[in-house]
């Protein structure tokens, strides 16, 4: 009896501890390109092309185009770039390739970053997807750029901006 009860009690522990750890793990950045090969095309609804042809792809361009160094100001860049001021975030000033994918931003700035949940197996299982880093992103998630620190600032109504760059997986597919 006793036994069965410190055995219980232990295993009780070992989950506690790992879902804590689990629930502080950072996850890695890897780009909107990686996210391409399975969200592409007709038949998935052109999530990535419906993205790309949007104002998201090219926020980060906005500011190259201003030709006065914003792109290279961390006042600017951390709204217009994916995970600015996290680990494997867009860094400034980075030549590496890895870090151009994260110029822009990329379905990791409003779904989390994707190196543990962009697994086949894990991202057909939605609570698998969640506990790897996935998030279903909702207003406040736009409201974290789409806000009055924005020096270009005219409103934000949720309904009406998620209409214009809304990207459902076709309802054939699922
Ligand atoms: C290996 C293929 C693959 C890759 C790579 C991939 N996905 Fe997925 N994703 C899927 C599949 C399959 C589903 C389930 C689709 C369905 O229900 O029809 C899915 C579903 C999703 C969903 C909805 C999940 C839910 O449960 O609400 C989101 C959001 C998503 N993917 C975002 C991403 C992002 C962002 C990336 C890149 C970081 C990515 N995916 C990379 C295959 C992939
Ligand atoms: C708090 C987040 C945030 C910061 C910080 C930010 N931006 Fe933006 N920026 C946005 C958002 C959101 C938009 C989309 C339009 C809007 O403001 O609603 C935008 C749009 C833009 C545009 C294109 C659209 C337009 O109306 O001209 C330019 C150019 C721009 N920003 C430049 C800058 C510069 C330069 C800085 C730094 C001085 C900056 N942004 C800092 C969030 C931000
Ligand atoms: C990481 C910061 C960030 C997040 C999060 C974000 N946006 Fe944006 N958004 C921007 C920037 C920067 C621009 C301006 C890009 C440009 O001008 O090309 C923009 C532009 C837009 C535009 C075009 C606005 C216009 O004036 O034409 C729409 C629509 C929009 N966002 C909708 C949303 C919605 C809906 C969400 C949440 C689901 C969201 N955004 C989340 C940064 C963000
Ligand atoms: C500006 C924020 C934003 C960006 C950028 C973004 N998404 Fe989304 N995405 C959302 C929101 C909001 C939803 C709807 C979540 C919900 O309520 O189910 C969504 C839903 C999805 C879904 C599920 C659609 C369905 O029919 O169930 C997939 C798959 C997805 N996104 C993939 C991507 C991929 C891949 C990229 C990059 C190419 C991307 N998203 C970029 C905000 C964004």
């Amino acid at each position: 009896m006793l036994r069965t009860m410190v055995i219980a009690l232990l295993a009780l522990v070992t989950l506690a501890f790992t879902t804590g750890l689990a629930a502080d793990k950072e996850h890695n950045f890897v780009g909107a390109d990686k996210c391409k090969m399975c969200h592409q095309g007709p038949a998935k609804g052109n999530v990535y092309q419906i993205w790309e042809k949007g104002p998201h792809a090219g926020a980060y361009q906005v500011l190259v185009d201003k030709k006065d160094g914003s792109e290279k100001n961390e006042k600017c860049v951390g709204c217009h770039v994916t995970g600015f001021g996290k680990a494997t975030g867009y860094k400034i000033g980075d030549a590496d390739p890895k870090n151009a994918a994260l110029a822009n931003v990329g379905c990791e700035a409003c779904h989390g970053p994707g190196a543990d949940y962009k697994n086949m197996a894990i991202m057909k299982d939605h609570a698998k997807s969640v506990e790897n880093g996935l998030v279903v992103p909702d207003e406040k998630t736009c409201m974290t750029c789409h806000n009055k620190t924005s020096p270009t600032f005219k409103g934000f109504d949720f309904a009406t901006y998620w209409k214009k760059i809304q990207h459902p997986i076709k309802a054939a597919e699922k």
